[in-house]
């Protein structure tokens, strides 16, 4: 049966690209436009992709509005992310099915909205805000886009969260004091998302992606040194650009009409930069690893690949910095600055600096616990 447009249904008019109304259906109710005027009940019964004719006779079509739809129309109460980088994060954190997604900066829920209904039926966002303003918008929005059974707001300031407790609860699976635990995924679109990353990691699971929103290139800066710092790896930023083109018979180019820089974003994955210690038997926290080839990048020298070989940013100043700060703390501990034994190869993968435990875990203020979800 041909499905058929009711009372309430959602709608998009679509005239062009740059002129269309996401509208519910309501009975009585009219839009008014530049094109003309569109009565609610025309569209009553009609089939999704049908047209209707404006009072000035120009066609517009009745398309079942996406989610893209959806977010490009959404109330803006916080900026936003959009379309074009929400592909990518899902694709790049491996985003799926019945995941359970962790967000800190709910905004407008644009973000919350895609990965909600990516991961429904049998998965779940989690996502603070410490605005209850921005998060009346976001829940709005949420319903809208029809996912609220998949997602969790909470208002709370993640920064708040006491993670100061040297228990092992690094796992993800252990953590009660948080309200959530052993997550696929993290998401942080905060103005300073270096100062969540604590709490962040205790809250995923180990190997776990994250990912964040960075307008500006200092933010990326600060962020890629705080994730080495917090023991993440496989870190990667990325800008993507997205030019539309105007195909047309004989006349095809691209459109003067560009999206410009939007923001960027950066990905990491969870690791434990002690876990190795098990293998060789050798503490080695708290020891910068030097390598034959003299330097300490943690390779061999030849192809650079070897430590995060293809991520500049953890291995060129970032990681330098935390290997320093890592060497003095120990030096003026233990008096001693020993060298590890050179694992192999295959083991080495990966690793960048090993500080015991992050100073910035050390930095966050004890708070309010609340229950694990
Ligand atoms: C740019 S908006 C997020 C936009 C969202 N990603 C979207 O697509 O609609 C940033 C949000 O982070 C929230 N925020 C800032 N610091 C926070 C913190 N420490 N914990 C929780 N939320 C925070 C702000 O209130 C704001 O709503």
């Amino acid at each position: 049966m041909a499905d058929k447009i009711k009372q309430n249904s959602h709608v998009l008019f679509y005239y062009n690209r740059s002129k269309k109304w996401l509208v519910r259906i309501t009975r009585g109710d009219a839009l008014h436009t530049h094109i003309g005027v569109l009565r609610h009940s025309d569209a009553i019964g009609k089939e999704y992709g049908s047209r209707l004719t404006t009072n000035k006779s120009k066609y517009v079509y009745l398309l079942r509005p996406t989610l893209y739809d959806y977010t490009m129309k959404l109330q803006h109460g916080t900026q936003i992310v959009y379309p074009k980088e929400l592909g990518y994060i899902v694709a790049r954190a491996g985003i799926g099915g019945g995941q359970k997604v962790l967000e800190v900066g709910t905004g407008s829920g644009s973000l919350t909205s895609f990965v909600a209904n990516v991961v429904r039926p049998r998965g779940h966002v989690y996502s603070f805000d410490v605005d209850p303003k921005f998060m009346k918008i976001a829940q709005k929005n949420i319903d809208r886009a029809g996912v609220s059974k998949y997602v969790t707001l909470q208002n709370l300031d993640i920064k708040e969260l006491d993670v100061t407790d040297d228990a092992d609860s690094d796992s993800g699976a252990t953590a009660p004091e948080l309200p959530v635990s052993g997550a696929d995924v993290a998401l942080i679109d905060v103005g300073d998302p270096w100062t969540v990353l604590p709490q962040v990691r205790r809250m995923l699971r180990g190997s776990g992606c994250v990912f964040a929103v960075c307008p500006t290139m200092n933010q990326l800066e600060k962020l890629s040194a705080s994730l080495v710092e917090n023991e993440f790896t496989d870190i990667e930023s990325t800008e993507l650009i997205l030019r539309n083109i105007e195909a047309r018979q004989g006349k095809t180019r691209h459109s003067f009409q560009g999206i410009g820089h939007t923001t960027y974003l950066c990905f990491a994955r969870k690791a434990y930069f002690e876990r190795d210690a098990d293998v060789y038997g050798v503490a080695t926290t708290d020891h910068v690893v030097v390598d034959d080839d003299g330097d300490d990048d943690g390779d061999d020298g030849s192809d650079g690949r070897g430590s995060d070989g293809d991520n500049p940013s953890a291995t060129a100043g970032v990681t330098d910095t935390v290997r320093a700060k890592s060497s003095a703390k120990s030096s003026a501990k233990t008096g001693r600055t020993a060298k590890k034994p050179d694992p192999p190869k295959s083991a080495k993968a990966g690793r960048t600096a090993s500080p015991k435990r992050s100073p910035a875990s050390r930095r966050a203020a004890p708070a309010k616990r609340t229950k694990a979800a």
